[in-house]
């Protein structure tokens, strides 16, 4: 058998796929003994959110119609009429923003909702020209890496970097060498990004909007952990809603990946060829997330578990991971962490360090901990001069407290084991 190029390319060696099977062998095969997972993005299990599911799944099945609907109906492709009311009412109600039904549609999860959007944008153009999509911000989420259709279609920019502290930086955007050429079709972030935790300020954001507007492309802004669910947000920004805004929003991250359920909120044109690709990729979507959720986004319930549960779980989280560094990293090792402003990751960047984080990544999980590499999040930089890519290692907070403490142990006896 002959696989076609685009066939090798998705079944070949990718780092969404090398991150997927780690996460998968060590959360559900029995591994003896379990890895200390500080890898994969897998959510936290949440008690007081386990009980909501339950109470959600009784009522369904309580419910002969629910029931019926949830198993036995296809869904129009654009997703539940219902449950698109539902959001659009929240997002007038939380954040005042002018949207509809007209302006949603349903995914199985946002990975799937940022194959649709960027192949909906980037390659061949009707005249013969190459559409692409510009990350502005280096490093972002490993997932958005393989998902064009075509060859080079992605490109990106380096960070600029800024030290903030003792063993602290963040990355902001080098808009002087921004340049928004006439083959970029579209621009994307995710906020707050995975995997360095950082938050793209709101000056930052506007000056985006700015360039998408003047330009007339799309600002695809991935809110993954963003408000108004998960709300997996530590610092204070405001949500962007402009003409040429498309935000993902998915409820993976609110505690239910196994759904496979995320939204897609746009412009009515763009809502409506998301639907019209989901038709021929899946028919439709899968209902059960929609109708876990919907009672839940219509009450605005969402948002407050979000405020009073999710976050707050996860800045506990966050601040013992940060903790567990202050007390095994030696202090005068030559190490920095990003400014943890949201999601689930702490960003560490070994600083000249002499073995690449793949290297480094290989041998800790000898050691029984998996991190992700830092190189799989610097995709569409190919081209360009970029070490920083190979001393960086992505650090998940969101397993337990007590592996994830000492999973930072072992990190440090490793990178600086024989520091004094
Ligand atoms: C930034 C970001 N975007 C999108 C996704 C895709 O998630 P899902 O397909 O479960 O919605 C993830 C998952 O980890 C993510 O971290």
């Amino acid at each position: 058998m002959r696989f076609s190029e685009l066939g090798v390319r998705l079944a070949g060696e990718t780092g969404i796929n090398a991150l997927m099977v780690d996460l998968g062998e060590a959360l559900a095969v029995s591994a003896d003994p379990a890895p200390l997972m500080l890898g994969g993005g897998n959510p936290a299990h949440i008690p007081a959110m386990e009980t909501v599911w339950e109470e959600r799944m009784k009522e369904i099945i309580s419910d002969p119609a629910l029931l019926r609907r949830t198993l036995a109906i296809y869904d129009p492709p654009r997703g539940n009429p219902g449950c698109l009311e539902a959001l659009a009412g929240l997002l007038q109600r939380e954040f005042g923003w002018s949207v509809g039904p007209e302006n949603l549609a349903v995914t199985p999860g946002g990975q799937t909702a940022f194959f649709q959007l960027f192949n909906l944008f980037a390659g061949r153009t009707a005249d013969g020209g190459k559409g692409r999509i510009l990350f502005p911000l280096m490093p972002e989420y490993i997932g958005y890496a393989d998902q064009s259709l075509e060859r080079d279609t992605f490109t990106a920019l380096k960070p600029r970097i800024e030290i903030t502290g003792a063993h602290r930086f963040k990355y902001g955007i080098d808009f002087e060498n921004l340049n928004v050429t006439p083959d970029i079709r579209a621009l994307c972030v995710s906020r707050p990004t995975n995997p360095s935790g950082n938050v793209i300020t709101d000056a930052e954001m506007q000056r985006l909007a700015e360039l998408a507007a003047q330009h007339d492309i799309p600002l695809i802004i991935d809110n993954a952990y963003g408000w108004p669910f998960p709300g997996i947000l530590f610092d204070e920004v405001a949500p962007l809603w402009t003409e040429h805004t498309i935000h993902v929003m998915s409820l993976s991250k609110f505690g239910l990946p196994g759904t496979r359920t995320a939204f897609v909120v746009g412009p009515p044109e763009v809502a409506a060829a998301v639907a019209s690709m989901t038709a021929v990729t899946g028919l439709a979507n899968g209902n059960f997330g929609q109708s876990i959720a919907g009672p839940l986004i219509e009450s605005g319930e969402i948002t407050r578990l979000s405020r009073e549960v999710i976050r707050p779980f996860y800045l506990a989280k966050r601040d013992k991971a940060l903790a567990a560094i202050a007390e095994f990293f030696p202090n005068t090792a030559p190490y920095s962490i990003h400014e943890s402003g949201g999601a689930m990751f702490l960003w560490l960047w070994i600083k000249d360090s002499k073995r690449t984080s793949k290297e480094i990544y290989r041998t800790l999980k000898q050691r029984g901990v998996l991190v992700v590499p830092g190189e799989y999040f610097f995709f569409g930089l190919e081209d360009q001069d970029c070490p920083h890519r190979h001393e960086c290692l992505r650090l998940s907070f969101a397993m337990d407290d007590n592996n994830v403490r000492e999973g930072i142990r072992i990190i440090s006896d490793e990178l600086f084991g024989e520091w004094n």
